[in-house]
């Protein structure tokens, strides 16, 4: 069976697939929507990444394809719907990275309210003359309030590691998580009360038409003057234009975004021009061994799907039903 892997991956971790006709782009970057296309004519496979269109067209269009496996748990790029009413599998790699989401999640988090890039500039400038007082001064972590919008596996770690801070915990979300209330200690508000209540605000939503621009105008500026804003979900949660309105205006202390609408973000960006708005590009599961990780699980959601199997991840889960 023909499938088609988007990336390079290295040949031992693709060894599950042995015996089929795999057709790899040879490079970590994006292969082109057009050759994409080409290949996945007559494709029963694709190992996919979150660059990649998978869109209704693209799905209808390879008639042949029988699993999606996504290298990512986010799985925007897809369209879900068409692939269900196929009935193939959508693989994707959810728990394999949310530790480390969580982790790049308080570094941009703890960079954010201690001004470390900020420092690190103002030193690289040359600026850094004899010490002073009231040079940088930033916020606390420690006994402030973490509002968490998003109370899933990634939320949830991200929750989990405030305990060390001493802080307390909000989050919003569309339904209450009671056992993780407990475990937690989270307390649940309505987004609206959450912006208002949090010092520092983690946004960990999958992107989906309910959340898309779910963080705009109305909720940055009910949020407090010296409150922080990291975004480790996709960019378009957050209104890019509204966030760089509500900066322009001195809104916000800091803002830490791994994700961003669009991404790339150009170098000329307004945002990239606010020294208290720390950009990353897109780099929340980026540690070696999650990145291997995230490979073996997609890899293997795709050898079992190709065995007949039920994929050990799937993002729609009903095709099995
Ligand atoms: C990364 O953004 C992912 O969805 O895994």
């Amino acid at each position: 069976m023909k499938i088609v892997v988007t990336r390079a991956i290295d040949e031992a971790r693709l060894s599950p697939l042995e015996g089929h006709h795999l057709v790899v782009w040879p490079h970590q970057t994006q292969m082109p929507h057009d050759e994409l296309v080409a290949e996945l004519s007559g494709a029963t496979g694709v190992v996919s990444h979150l660059t990649d269109r998978l869109d209704r067209e693209t799905i209808v269009s390879a008639g042949d394809l029988r699993a999606v496996s996504q290298v990512a748990v986010g799985v925007d790029n897809i369209d879900l719907g068409v692939c269900t009413e196929r009935r193939i599998p959508v693989g994707h790699t959810p728990d394999v990275l949310t530790e480390t989401t969580a982790d790049t999640a308080w570094a941009l988090l703890a960079s954010a309210v201690r001004r470390i890039p900020e420092g690190r500039d103002h030193v690289l400038a040359g600026a850094w003359g004899p010490w002073r007082p009231d040079l940088l001064l930033g916020g606390d972590l420690h006994d402030t309030t973490l509002g968490v919008v998003g109370l899933g596996r990634i939320g949830a770690a991200v929750a989990r590691r405030a305990a060390g801070f001493a802080m307390k915990v909000l989050y919003a979300g569309p339904r209450r998580k009671p056992h993780l209330e407990a475990e937690l200690r989270a307390s649940y508000r309505p987004l609206e009360n959450l912006v208002r209540e949090a010092d520092h605000i983690v946004v960990t939503v999958p992107l989906s038409e309910s959340t898309r621009g779910l963080i705009g105008t109305p909720e940055l500026e009910a949020m407090k003057p010296d409150a922080t804003l990291v975004n480790v979900s996709r960019g378009p949660v957050v209104d890019t234009t509204a966030l760089t309105e509500a900066l322009d205006r001195g809104l916000l202390a800091g803002v830490a975004l791994d994700v961003t609408d669009p991404e790339p973000l150009p170098a000329d960006h307004p945002l990239l021009g606010h020294p208290n708005c720390l950009v990353i590009p897109h780099l929340g599961s980026a540690s070696r061994r999650t990145r291997a990780a995230m490979v073996d699980l997609a890899i293997s959601n795709m050898a079992e799907a190709l065995g007949g199997r039920r994929m050990p991840a799937c993002a729609n889960p009903e095709v099995y039903g």
